[in-house]
């Protein structure tokens, strides 16, 4: 069984992902940096030349090459849950852990994150925190009816957060 980290960006995938799975002994893997390298560009780029559309036709292949790998942890990207064919996949060949956290939480790690302007194409119109709250609002019951297990970073460190997962796991 693989182990897919899903929630909003922000929540500590990253993170979180990497250290679950040195302490598991497990590969790690992260779903967008596997895309770019596939596809030989950004994230950013694919939305400026192509548009959302097309990032999510990529974003449900990747997930489903993904689904052939064994006991990994997979970090995804924040919007995977909105395809129901990604959910149905995921849930097939592991299981999903929420990672989630508030949006004034989220907005500051974002703020936070140098390679977020670099790396993360807006969504929406809306700026950034009007983004968060709008985007957690619309994803909220996809990200709970996917998930088996939920952890909240916003309350705990890294590597506690990767204690409870690995708790549950084990
Ligand atoms: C997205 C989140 C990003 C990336 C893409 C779209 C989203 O991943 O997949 O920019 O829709 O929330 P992170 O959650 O790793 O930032």
């Amino acid at each position: 069984m693989n182990i897919f980290l899903i929630g909003f960006r922000g929540t500590g995938k990253t993170s979180v992902g990497k250290i679950l799975a040195q302490r598991l002994n497990r590969k790690y893997i992260d779903a967008d940096e596997y895309l770019e390298q596939k596809e030989g560009k950004t994230i950013k780029d694919i939305f400026e030349e192509c548009d959302e559309g097309k990032f999510r036709e990529i974003e449900s292949d990747v997930i489903a090459e993904l689904c052939l790998q064994n006991n990994t942890v997979i970090a995804t990207g924040g919007g995977v849950v909105i395809k129901e064919e990604n959910v149905k996949r995921m849930k097939k060949c592991g299981v999903a852990i929420l990672l989630e956290a508030d949006a004034d939480t989220l907005y500051k790690r974002i703020k936070g994150d140098i390679t977020s302007t670099t790396k993360r194409p807006g969504l929406t119109n809306y700026g950034e925190y009007q983004e968060i709250r709008y985007l957690l609002g619309k994803r909220k019951p996809l990200y709970d009816k996917t998930a088996d297990f939920v952890v909240n970073t916003g309350k705990m460190s890294i590597d506690e957060a990767a204690g409870k997962i690995a708790s549950f796991i084990e």
